[in-house]
């Protein structure tokens, strides 16, 4: 088999991602002939579920063992790339939080990718799928999911060398084990992050709804993009809202435009998912859309990072809610100087057609709920 290097096939550059055989990683080259008897031939019984680049199958290898295996689609350099990214970031990084990568086949015009098999799905059939109305997502288990996938994201860019960006975190990338743990998946659109750059610009990847601002309209990629799809994907996980909401009319709405009146009206019961029939701890969900709102704030410099959002949602509630007023009294001074400076700009974000909006006034506004004052 001839691997070539992940550089020679893709006009962005990752640093330090050789294919060069190392003996040392961890995942396994499995034949084909293994991974056919193990689906069934890919048999369409066998299908959990399709993505942009490729069909995700369950299967059951000679061991025993259940696995699920993503089939690329055709072949081409992008397919390639995202294969290559995906195997070589998957294969170094473990973590609770990350989906195991078990291990690839390459040959012909075939590239597998075979995965841990994760029995309860992804977050995006509990949320909006087919098992939404089993609610079998309780608010436990969902602040436990959010914790989770913090957890998993803290991994990538603070403790990975080189620091990882995800670039598409959204619910179907979020697995769930049999303890309904979750598993940040799809590593595919992954940059790794060279020692001392802070932010790098390349070609817009990742999933509508979810981009941060900088990242959407410049390609200003840099972990903060992350901590913004993290903010996005939270408030999903608390109303089971979609981030983009087509209303009456064509117009779009996003997450954060949806939930800011109710914050401002302290009205937060609101957001909380109905299918939960108001089973939820009322000083968590607060907390929770809090450090959401503020993941998801216009400049990437006023977001947290990862570790304090980890830290905010695991701390006691008491203890939690003093530090994220603190964090809010002191970024509500930034958010002011940041409206002065916007004012002062040519370029605002209704430049942008994918927003289509004010987001600058929705995602400031989070500083003066009543609640916080
Ligand atoms: N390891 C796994 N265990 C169980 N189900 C999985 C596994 N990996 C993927 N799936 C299922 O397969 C579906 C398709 O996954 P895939 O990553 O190909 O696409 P996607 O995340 O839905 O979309 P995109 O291509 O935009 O990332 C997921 O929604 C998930 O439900
Ligand atoms: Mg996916």
């Amino acid at each position: 088999m001839i691997w070539r290097c992940a550089c020679c096939i893709s006009t962005e550059e990752q640093p330090e991602i050789s294919f060069h055989k190392n003996w040392d990683y961890p995942w396994e080259i499995y034949s084909l002939k293994e991974l056919l008897h193990a689906t069934n031939n890919f048999h369409q019984d066998n299908k959990i579920g399709e993505g942009g680049f490729g069909s995700v199958y369950w299967g059951r290898t000679s061991k025993g063992v259940e696995i699920a295996v993503k089939r690329l689609k055709a072949m081409s350099a992008k397919a390639e790339m995202e294969f290559a990214v995906e195997v070589e970031i998957l294969g170094r990084v473990r973590h609770k939080n990350l989906l195991g990568l078990r291990g690839f086949y390459a040959g012909g015009e075939e590239r597998l990718i075979v995965y841990d098999y994760m029995p309860n799905h992804s977050l995006i059939a509990h949320l909006h799928g087919q098992l939404a109305d089993d609610c079998l997502l309780d608010w436990p288990r969902r602040m436990s999911v959010a914790i989770g996938s913090a957890e998993g994201l803290a991994y990538l860019h603070h403790e990975a060398n080189p620091h990882i960006i995800h670039r598409d975190i959204k619910a179907s990338n979020v697995l769930l084990d049999t303890e309904f743990e979750a598993k940040v998946a799809d590593f595919g659109f992954a940059k790794l992050i060279p020692e001392g750059v802070s932010h790098m610009t390349t070609r817009v990847k990742g999933t509508l709804g979810y981009l941060a601002p900088e990242y959407a309209m410049w390609g200003k990629v840099s972990e903060s993009c992350d901590v913004y799809s993290f903010g996005i994907l939270l408030l999903e996980i608390i109303s089971a809202k979609k981030p983009l909401e087509k209303l009456p009319g064509g117009v779009k709405r996003d997450i954060v435009q949806w939930v800011t009146p109710y914050v401002q009206e302290g009205a937060l019961n609101h957001i909380a998912d109905p299918r939960l029939k108001g089973k939820f701890d009322g000083e968590q969900l607060k907390l929770a859309v809090m450090i959401a709102l503020r993941c998801t704030n216009n400049n990437p410099d006023n977001r947290p990072s990862m570790i304090d959002v980890v830290e905010w949602l695991t701390g006691g509630v008491g203890r939690r809610m003093k530090e994220v007023h603190n964090y809010n009294d002191h970024v509500k001074d930034m958010v002011n100087e940041e409206e002065d400076e916007e004012n002062k700009s040519n370029i605002t974000y209704m430049d942008h057609a994918d927003f289509g909006k004010e987001p600058s006034d929705v995602r400031t506004t989070w500083a003066k709920p009543t609640f916080l004052l």
